[in-house]
């Protein structure tokens, strides 16, 4: 009817609020974090240099980030506590529920869980990031039947979260290719997880709890997950010999029954997501290291064959579940480093909504019954 209001669903093309976060421009294909070109910073920049930046709104200076690079290495140890609940959770548990779970585990016992303060939000979020790649290796491990890795503080970020996953630092190549991985998805404006966040922290509500949510919406396969999801497709199609003829096959069927194809689309990007190209060159760089041709004439072929029939483009979770196989990361773990990466970004987020802060409670439009009696 006329008085109707307009519905706006899965809040398609609704501005929320302002951000200084990251700038997504569809139309120009650009992603900025505080106005740097994403590129530019995978390029030149460290994912621990990325972290300074979106938390504190510009780049460290070397002092800056020798503070905080060692702050970070000092707080990678996770308490027996946290260990043990891991232990406790069943073997067939989603890795994201357990990552999900030693979050909320680590929020009950953060001495500063009360405190909203734009620094104490930032220790926090610094306390969880730096703990969050041994949560994730030690899970991997565990699922492998491994014993458990110490962090080195010698080494970045990355090259420890490699070490403790796999027992050895890998080359440079490959360090370097999941370090840009990082940046890649470290931050990605009001997207569902973000979102969920914010209206978390817009309650008055905890950073522990806005994580604990925001990892609650990455784990769908339309979010976060899709990086797992497209490592299921690249194994129901099977690598090896003939792989781009089994692509079209694959293709035919599913879009036939009109299931969606995981690593597509966007809801922002309609011209291609601009962190594609850097994340296909640093798979392209993996598919040479450990010489895996199949494996890349496998990702054209699908994407070729995707383009061409749909016109839908490929987004991060398409090159980087590819990229993160070939390291030898388990299909599993593919979206709990998506939470390592974007926990900087939900706590620049977490910052931003705390100063500026609105509760977030849209209306709906109510179509269920019409008034009745109890008899
Ligand atoms: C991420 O928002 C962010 O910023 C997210 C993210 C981040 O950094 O945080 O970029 C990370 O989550 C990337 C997205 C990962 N998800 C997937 O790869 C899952 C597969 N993709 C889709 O389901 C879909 O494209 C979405 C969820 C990403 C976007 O969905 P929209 O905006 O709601 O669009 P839609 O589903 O309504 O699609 C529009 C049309 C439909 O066809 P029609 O009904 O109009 O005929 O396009 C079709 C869809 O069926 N379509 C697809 C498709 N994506 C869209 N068809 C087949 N396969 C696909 N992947």
């Amino acid at each position: 009817s006329q008085n109707e209001p307009t519905i706006y669903k899965g809040l398609a093309g609704v501005v929320v609020d302002r951000t200084q976060v990251s700038k997504v421009n569809p139309d120009t294909n650009s992603l900025l974090y505080r106005g740097y070109p994403v590129q530019e910073l995978a390029a030149q920049k460290s994912f621990e240099e990325v972290a300074y930046l979106l938390w504190h709104g510009e780049l460290p200076t070397d002092a800056e980030l020798g503070e905080f690079e060692e702050q970070e290495r000092s707080l990678r140890h996770l308490t027996p506590a946290v260990k043990r609940v891991i232990d406790e959770l069943p073997m067939t548990a989603h890795p994201m529920d357990v990552v999900r779970t030693a979050v909320s585990l680590i929020g009950a016992n953060d001495p500063d869980a009360a405190d909203a303060s734009p620094a104490a939000n930032r220790a926090k979020g610094l306390r969880l990031w730096a703990q969050m790649p041994a949560i994730v290796a030690y899970d991997q491990r565990r699922r492998n039947g491994l014993e458990p890795i110490e962090p080195r503080s010698d080494l970045g970020y990355s090259a420890n979260f490699l070490f403790m996953t796999f027992g050895e630092v890998p080359e440079l190549v490959v360090v370097n290719a999941f370090d840009v991985s990082m940046i890649m998805y470290a931050e990605h404006s009001f997207n569902a997880s973000t979102f969920t966040a914010r209206v978390i922290t817009s309650t008055m509500s905890d950073l522990h709890s806005a994580v604990t949510g925001a990892i609650g919406a990455l784990k769908g396969p339309l979010h976060g997950g899709a990086n797992e999801a497209v490592m299921h497709i690249f194994d129901e199609i099977g690598l090896g010999l003939g792989a781009g003829e089994r692509a079209e096959a694959w293709l035919n069927e599913t879009l036939a029954a009109r299931r969606k194809v995981m690593g597509f689309g966007h809801r922002v990007y309609k011209h291609g997501d601009s962190r594609v190209p850097t994340m296909r060159t640093a798979l392209v760089t993996l598919v040479e290291h450990y010489d895996r041709p199949d494996l890349l004439e496998l990702y054209e072929s699908l994407e070729a064959g995707m383009t061409k029939r749909t016109g839908i483009l490929p987004n991060l979770d398409y090159p980087s579940g590819p990229a993160y196989n070939l390291m030898g990361f388990d299909t599993l773990t593919f979206t709990p480093i998506f939470v390592a990466a974007r926990l900087t970004g939900w706590t620049a987020h977490i910052i931003e909504q705390t100063a500026s802060n609105a509760l977030i409670r849209p209306l709906s439009l109510y179509n269920g019954h019409e008034e009745r009696h109890l008899a």
